[in-house]
């Protein structure tokens, strides 16, 4: 069924007019860009199926669904999406984002151009590392970090998307995608940590736009994923920091896994300049 032959009396259709123009669509809901009647503002709406009862409160007495929770309490962060609008309405909630025209998902980027040079990769690298540190420093988790969740523009300017599957620091449920797996997550050991498995995840993102494909697309599980990049990390000739900074995130036993934090401060690969140390 079309959303956008369904005629709906909404408050969100009120004030954009929806355009045939699909940018995704997920399990959790449907992406499309939107104008806003006003002045023509061009703006990503999500609609998702998400009914009440919702357990999360934004202000008094508001009760809304925990993305547009925690897209409020993002909005100061940089490097993650600007939420401009939301409404909860009968059928589901309408969020509307930004929308930048020239962004693109890092997916679809190493799909059409291949990977990103060692600088550029750094430049992302440190944007979303630095938007998980503030994340965590807000209290918040964020567990679906992959390659689709992540929009870089032509300057390559990070903006972390979708927070349908974020949670509170202590909530030990977790939403991550195949490919971006840790192993004791995979093999359901009880102790795992968030912070190890946000290093993981890094070093799975990290390793992707480095050689220019993601993993798990090849359908392999975790200690297969880091053979795969750092093999072709190898054969692509990358450097030897950058080497390590993916061994580093990609340690198979996650005790001794370091946390993002202890990770990047003082990476010489995050302060280098990458483009003179290529070599094997
Ligand atoms: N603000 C946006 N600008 C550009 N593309 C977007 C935006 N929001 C979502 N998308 C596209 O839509 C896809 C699905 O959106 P997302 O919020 O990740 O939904 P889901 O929860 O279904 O994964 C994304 O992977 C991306 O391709
Ligand atoms: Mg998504």
């Amino acid at each position: 069924m079309s959303l956008i032959k369904k005629k709906v009396v909404s408050r969100f259709h009120d004030k954009y007019i929806l355009t045939d123009t699909v940018l995704g669509e997920g399990a959790q809901g449907k992406v499309f860009v939107a104008k806003r009647r006003r002045d023509y503002k061009q703006v990503a709406a999500k609609f998702i199926r998400d009914k009440p009862p919702y357990i999360r409160k934004l202000r008094k007495g508001e009760f809304v669904p925990d993305e547009i929770y925690f897209l409020d309490k993002v909005k100061n962060i940089d490097g993650c999406l600007k939420m401009l609008d939301y409404y909860v309405e009968k059928d589901g909630c309408w969020i509307v984002t930004e929308y930048d025209e020239t962004s693109m998902t890092l997916r679809e980027y190493i799909e059409d151009y291949g990977g990103l040079d060692e600088s550029s990769a750094a430049y992302v690298f440190t944007q979303i590392v630095s938007a998980f540190l503030q994340m965590e420093d807000a209290g918040i988790a964020y567990k679906d970090l992959k390659c689709d969740n992540v929009l870089v523009d032509e300057f390559f300017t990070v903006t972390i998307i979708d927070f349908g599957s974020v949670t509170e620091l202590d909530d030990l449920n977790y939403f991550y995608s195949d490919g971006y797996i840790p192993p004791e997550v995979e093999d359901e050991l009880l102790n795992y940590m968030f912070g190890a498995v946000t290093s993981w995840s890094l070093g799975v993102i990290l390793g992707s736009i480095l050689i220019g494909g993601e993993p798990f697309e090849f359908g392999l599980r975790s200690r297969k994923v880091k053979k795969l990049i750092v093999r072709r990390m190898k054969k692509l000739r990358c450097s030897k920091l950058a080497w390590d900074l993916v061994s580093k995130c990609l340690e198979l036993n996650c005790d001794e896994r370091p946390e993002i934090r202890e990770i990047i401060y003082g990476h010489p690969w995050l302060g280098s300049d990458t483009s003179m140390s290529f070599n094997s």
